[in-house]
């Protein structure tokens, strides 16, 4: 197969030798030249055009001498000879250079079979027959990854708590019973464990339960590691992923992530905590942002309290367009985080003096709070790994 066409250029025999008629014949032959030339690839090919154009028995060159010069009647001989001096040295001079392109490909064919045999199809086929590869373009950029989205939350969360002198701690996902319950209060066998779905490991049950493996059900049991290893003062947040046993779809995911937070001192109060929180949501939301605080229970916080802001879709007004606001189901206010006072028995399993300090503890979901920020309407959307999404949030 070869799409290159065969030039249909013959020599022609003249009838008129005028000035005129003569550069006529030279341009088509020019042109001819020309489109040969474009086709020669290969050493094999060019030795080809190099025999049609300048071979001594029947080339071109020899054709027009035989054609135009000695055919040509006495008077026009002058000219028709300066004519065909010309395209000697056109000829001779374009069979050179065909000749320079041709071994530039070659060391290129050679350097690309050897290189990268699997291309060789592709890159020589682009080379004869697509567009030429213009080797002075840059390479192929791959595109810059971008912050996933709740990375991208977590971070900027963290920076507001950073600002505030609070510093980070990490724990383990796979937690022990201990961290994830008992040193929170949650009592073996109390009901509040519930109210967490959780994953255990399985064939744990020769361990005494203190010890048995499960993945963590939230951030919390950072508290207790880091009060176990820092005395007071204490002021960290602590990002992470939690696992609970929730089947997915549009509002759940059995994997999501939380940013926990505690401060531990002398004399904090439950203002502090206010005061805190309600900084922090108007510096994620904006300042217009009002906040509430709702009595609720956890086994590792007393007094405990539901963190509510005002919609942020309709003002707090509870309605938008005329409509009630699907957003916060009417009510003006958006569920967040749950936080308290740390119970004192907590710091009885971490030997803290509950007379003598005081503090708060708060947590929070990543993901509703990005659904918020981002006006995302299904959770499922941060773990696909679809690009579409993702690339807006570069
Ligand atoms: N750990 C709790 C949860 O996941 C949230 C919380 C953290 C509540 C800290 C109070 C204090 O539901």
């Amino acid at each position: 197969m070869s799409p290159k066409k065969k030039s249909t250029y013959s020599v022609p025999k003249l009838k008129d030798f005028s000035a005129a008629a003569l550069d006529e014949a030279a341009a088509k032959l020019l042109a001819a030249l020309e489109e040969e030339s474009e086709a020669v690839f290969s050493d094999a090919e060019w030795k080809q055009f190099r025999d049609r154009w300048m071979a001594r028995k029947a080339g071109v060159l020899t054709q027009i001498n035989e054609l135009w010069l000695k055919k040509a009647p006495q008077d026009a001989k002058r000219q028709a000879g300066q004519r065909i001096n010309e395209l000697k040295s056109k000829v001779e001079l374009q069979v050179e250079s065909i000749h320079s392109k041709v071994s530039s490909l070659e060391i290129l064919d050679k350097v690309v079979d050897e290189r990268f045999p699997e291309k060789v199809e592709h890159a020589r086929f682009e080379r004869r027959y697509g567009p030429a590869v213009d080797i002075t373009l840059p390479g192929i950029r791959r595109p810059l990854g971008a912050e996933h989205p709740i990375i991208k939350t977590m971070n900027e969360m963290v920076g507001v708590f950073r600002d505030l002198g609070y510093s980070v701690e990490e724990g383990p996902e796979i937690e022990t019973d201990y961290y994830n319950f008992e040193a929170l209060n949650f009592p073996p066998n109390h009901p509040a464990r519930d109210t967490q779905d959780t994953l255990f490991i399985a064939n744990q049950e020769s361990k005494p339960l203190r010890d048995r493996l499960l993945l963590r059900t939230h951030t919390s049991p950072v508290q207790i590691r880091t009060m176990e290893k820092m005395k007071p003062p204490v002021r960290v947040v602590c990002p992470g992923k939690v696992h609970r046993n929730d089947a997915p779809d549009a509002t759940h995911s059995p994997i999501f992530h939380q940013i926990e937070g505690l401060a531990v001192d002398t004399n904090i109060t439950f203002c502090d905590l206010k005061g805190t929180l309600d900084h922090a949501m108007k510096a994620m939301f904006g300042s217009s942002v009002k906040t509430r605080f709702y009595p609720s229970f956890f086994p590792f916080t007393e007094p405990s309290a539901d963190v509510q802001i005002s919609c942020i879709f309709c003002g707090g007004r509870g309605y938008r367009d005329g409509a009630p606001c699907r957003n916060c189901k009417a009510s003006g206010w958006i569920e967040l985080l749950g936080c308290g006072m740390v119970d004192p028995n907590v710091y009885g399993f971490v030997d803290y003096d509950p007379k003598k300090v005081s503090g708060f503890a708060f947590g929070m979901g990543v993901e509703r709070i990005a659904i918020l920020k981002y006006g995302v309407d299904d959770i499922q959307l941060f773990f696909n790994g679809d690009v579409r999404f993702l690339e807006q949030f570069a």
